[in-house]
This record gives C-alpha cells, sequence and structure tokens, in this order.
C-alpha cells in the first residue's frame, strides 16, 4: 500500500486564471499553492517518491513573458519552500536539462538538492526543462552496456499511478519508459484547484484496480489452478 510512485502532469493553470479573467501567471501562482499542499499531503497516503511535471523542453515556445514568470515562480518556490522540506524530511531533486535554465535557478536548485539529502521521507522529483525522449537518449548514450534493468536505473524508478489535471489525456513527453505499467487517472479539476482531496482519490482509484503486468488476475489465477 506504500512506497508509491506518483508522477503528476499538472495542467490548466493557464485555463483556470482565463476562466476567471487573470493573466495566466495568475494561474501559475496559484498553482503555486497546489504543489506545496500535494508535497505535504504525499507521504501521508502512502508516496515515497512524487514528480512533478513543472516545465516541459516544449514549454520554451510559450512567449518569453510566460517562461520568465514560470522561471521566478520557480526560483520562489525554492526560497519559500527549502527550509520547509528540510524540516518535513523532504529530499528535492531536479530532473530535466539545467544549461537552458537561469544561472540564479540553477543555484537554488543545487542549494536545495544539497540541503535536502539526508531526507528520507519523500523523494521529490521537480521536471524542469525536462523531455523523457531526451532523457532516455541521454540514458543511452551514457551507459555503454545498455540492460533494460540498468537503463531503468540510470532513468529513475517506474511510475505506479500517473495524474493528468485539466482534462487532457496525453503524456506530453513526460516518463514515457517508466509509465510503461502506471496507472493513468485523468481528472477535470484545474491544477491550481488540485487539493490533498483529489489526491487521495486518485490513490483510491488506483487500489482499486488490478494490476497484472501482462499475467492473469489473481483470482482467475485460483480459479484455473
Ligand atoms: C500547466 O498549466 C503549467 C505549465 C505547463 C507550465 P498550463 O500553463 O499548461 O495551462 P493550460 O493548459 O494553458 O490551461
Ligand atoms: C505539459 O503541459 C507540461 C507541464 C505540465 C509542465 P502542456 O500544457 O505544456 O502540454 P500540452 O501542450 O497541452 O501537451
Ligand atoms: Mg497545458
Amino acid at each position: 500500500m506504500n512506497n508509491l510512485h506518483v508522477a503528476i502532469i499538472m495542467d490548466g493553470n493557464g485555463r483556470w486564471a482565463n476562466a476567471r479573467g487573470l493573466p495566466r501567471v495568475a494561474g501559475h501562482r496559484t498553482g503555486a499553492d497546489a504543489v506545496r499542499r500535494t508535497v505535504e499531503a504525499a507521504p501521508g497516503l502512502g508516496v515515497s517518491v512524487l514528480t512533478l511535471y513543472a516545465f516541459s523542453a516544449d514549454n520554451w515556445r510559450r512567449p518569453a513573458r510566460e517562461v520568465s514568470a514560470l522561471m521566478k515562480l520557480l526560483s520562489h518556490y525554492l526560497i519559500r519552500e527549502t527550509d520547509r522540506c528540510i524540516e518535513n524530511g523532504v529530499r528535492l531533486q531536479a530532473i530535466g536539462r539545467r544549461d537552458r535554465l537561469p544561472a540564479a535557478l540553477v543555484s537554488l536548485l543545487e542549494d536545495a538538492e544539497r540541503r535536502t539529502a539526508l531526507g528520507s521521507k519523500l523523494h521529490l522529483r521537480l521536471a524542469i526543462d525536462y523531455s523523457s525522449r531526451q532523457a532516455i537518449l541521454d540514458a543511452v548514450r551514457r551507459d555503454r552496456a545498455v540492460t533494460e534493468e540498468a537503463f531503468s536505473k540510470s532513468l529513475g524508478p517506474d511510475v505506479d499511478l500517473l495524474i493528468r489535471t485539466s482534462g487532457e489525456q496525453r503524456l506530453s513527453d513526460f516518463l514515457l519508459w517508466e509509465c510503461a505499467y502506471a496507472e493513468m487517472v485523468f481528472t477535470r479539476r484545474m491544477w491550481p484547484d488540485f487539493s490533498e482531496d483529489d489526491l487521495s482519490a486518485a490513490i483510491e482509484e488506483y487500489h482499486r484496480r488490478d494490476r497484472r503486468f501482462g499475467a492473469v488476475a489473481a483470482e482467475k489465477t485460483l480459479r484455473t489452478a
């Protein structure tokens, strides 16, 4: 029941803001509160690894103003939350490219990674300038002898539950390999409104599912034995 890897595509900030006549960045700002709520709720719901899609490699295609607002929000999040991560036993790690990020953000990320390194309650992975295809290519290039096991280790843990908010039902280049057997939950909730109850409901839904990994269901095995 415990030690779940939950990955979330935090989507719908722009639509949330539009629906309220606010600029898109207001959605991103409110989305940061949903990140804090989710990180705080996760350990109590049996989640040990939480991977949040914060900025995709394709998000550079957005208007420069929105991109720079997102970079600033990420920096502010780290400034505000790193101490709280330490107090709560959260180990923070960024996945994705770093060479295109603002230098100030990279040093905040490195500082947060260093200072939270001993956290053992939750491994929080923030995907920033992340592309799963790129991560797979990097892993192939890094490891000469590619075995499935070594490759999986190099990329990161398999996802148990993938959640995407805002009603969209696609992966958008997120954890393609790691989601091979992930259970998927798509919710219409816009990310800024995502709550502990939504996370809990998705995890309950996950526990109701029968993960067969290509084999037959447990009951059926009994019946045919
Ligand atoms: C998710 O919300 C946040 C990022 C992708 C950075 P969006 O900004 O994609 O919101 P919508 O999809 O336009 O509503
Ligand atoms: C995916 O959302 C990236 C993040 C949530 C950070 P997008 O909103 O960018 O994805 P598409 O364009 O709808 O596929
Ligand atoms: Mg979107």
